[in-house]
């Protein structure tokens, strides 16, 4: 099949990639010039596992290319898929400028029959809007028709989580609509749930923020197991054996963060209150994530007596392992309000150093952990890479000031760690917190 999409951000360069992959032929448009020239000479804008080699088959086989010409793919292909961003606005409501503006595009080169596709997460009813957008600036009356296909990839997995999802939800109202997706995603065999285009834009809202709701009830739950001695890792082991709750979304940390759950949830509540209903629950996983992060930062300054003049080793910068992406990651937030109390921080990320030079200019980048933590008074974890499950703790202890590790993502076992020597404080452990 001809497939374009629009958008090489996260989901649309993955998209487009895996669709070649598949073997289909695929045009990626971005009107970001810099970035498909970079793309067309294989450097990727950003570090996802394995999306660099992918990129480069379907570029060497001729199924897979990228040009800033929208005109270019809306006449080569049948099925055009919308990934473009849908950023936060100052409100909390998702800004659809670039969703309107590649609609409007859309109609103006329209040559023919085309199926448009949002992929971006929007608001419940965007849908009607892209078609009335269409029907609207259509040069021609050609026919069209408008689906939805909610992308469930997590950054870090992208690939892997599109070519083997748990399910493709296709918000479809025409049969051709029905006929075309479904042959295209037939051969990943796996479950196709068919819906109304409402429903399938309300599935991934409601999706992204169930999922940041499971994070901050066990966030809460660590709050109480702080202050009464118990463990929030076999709390959420004992709970997550129940198939109804299950273990996945329930570690307890320094707060979830990304481009996707805080803009959700906040334009999901957003879009309700203009739907006339009040989401208080989403408002409270809001509100629980952002005392995560502070009491996260108010737990090393408790630590640490007094902050000001201490310096403080960071191991991990990205909102989560396996990405550079810094984009509202718990750390900027954690790292400004120690830096406001008057700690010196030093930092070190397998991945995100180009990004925490950018986002967090007085901080002292480091080439390695044992770097990050020489002559630090503390050392805080505050992503779960794998590279920091096992460092050689000793060797640590040597070169930190006092032997306090404060564990944001609870990668280390308590018991082996003071064994070692250290304190150790984690999230929701309660006897860790002792000194
Ligand atoms: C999320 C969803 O998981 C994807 O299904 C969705 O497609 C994507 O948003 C999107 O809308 O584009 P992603 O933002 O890549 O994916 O990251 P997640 O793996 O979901 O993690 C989000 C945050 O939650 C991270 O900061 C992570 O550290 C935190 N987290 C996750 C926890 O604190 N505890 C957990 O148990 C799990």
């Amino acid at each position: 099949m001809d497939i374009s999409v629009v958008g090489a951000g996260h989901v649309g360069l993955v998209t487009g990639a895996c669709f070649a992959d598949l073997g289909h032929q695929v045009v990626v448009v971005d009107n970001d010039a810099k970035r498909i020239a970079n793309l067309q000479r294989g450097v990727m804008p950003y570090y996802e596992p394995g999306l660099e080699e992918l990129v480069a088959r379907g570029v060497r086989e001729s199924r897979l290319s990228f040009t800033t010409s929208i005109r270019e793919a809306v006449v080569k292909s049948t099925i055009l898929f919308i990934a473009v961003g849908t950023p936060q606005k100052a409100t909390g409501e998702a800004d659809l400028t670039y969703v309107e503006n590649v609609a409007r595009s859309i109609a103006q080169h329209l040559p023919g029959y085309r199926l448009v596709v949002e992929k971006s997460t929007v608001p419940v009813q965007t849908g009607q809007w892209v078609h009335h957008t269409i029907k609207t600036y259509l040069k021609r009356k050609h026919p069209f028709d408008v689906a939805s296909n909610p992308e469930f990839l997590r950054e870090g997995t992208a690939i892997q989580d599109f070519m083997k999802p748990d399910r493709v939800v296709l918000g479809v109202e025409t049969k051709r609509a029905a006929d075309l997706l479904t042959k295209l995603y037939k051969p990943l065999g796996v479950p196709l749930v068919l819906t109304d285009i409402r429903s399938a834009e309300l599935i991934k809202h409601a999706s992204n923020s169930f999922l940041a709701m499971k994070i901050s009830f066990i966030n809460a739950v660590a709050q109480v197991c702080e202050r009464s001695g118990a463990d929030v890792q076999q709390v959420a082991d004992g709970m997550g054996l129940d198939p109804r709750i299950g273990r996945s979304f329930l570690s307890a940390g320094v707060g979830w963060g990304g481009f996707c759950f805080p803009k959700d949830v906040e334009a999901f509540i957003k879009i309700s209150e203009q739907l006339g209903y009040d989401f208080e629950l989403l408002k409270a996983v809001r509100n629980i994530n952002e005392q995560q992060k502070r009491g996260f930062a108010a737990k090393i300054q408790r630590a640490l007596w007094v902050v000001k003049g201490k310096t403080i080793g960071v191991l991990g910068l990205a909102f989560k392992p396996n990405t550079d992406d810094m984009r509202y990651a718990p750390a900027i937030d954690i790292i400004e309000y120690l830096q406001g109390e008057g700690a010196r921080i030093k930092a070190f990320d397998p991945q995100a150093m180009g990004e925490a030079k950018r986002l967090l200019p007085r901080v002292t980048l480091c080439q390695d952990p044992y770097e990050a933590a020489r002559g630090a008074d503390c050392l805080a974890v505050l992503t779960d890479w794998n590279e920091f499950k096992e460092l050689d703790f000793r060797r640590l202890k040597k070169l930190l000031r006092q032997p306090l590790i404060v564990d944001g993502r609870n990668v280390y076992d308590p018991k082996r760690l003071e064994a070692l020597g250290f304190r150790y404080i984690g999230v929701g452990r309660g006897r860790g917190e002792t000194h």
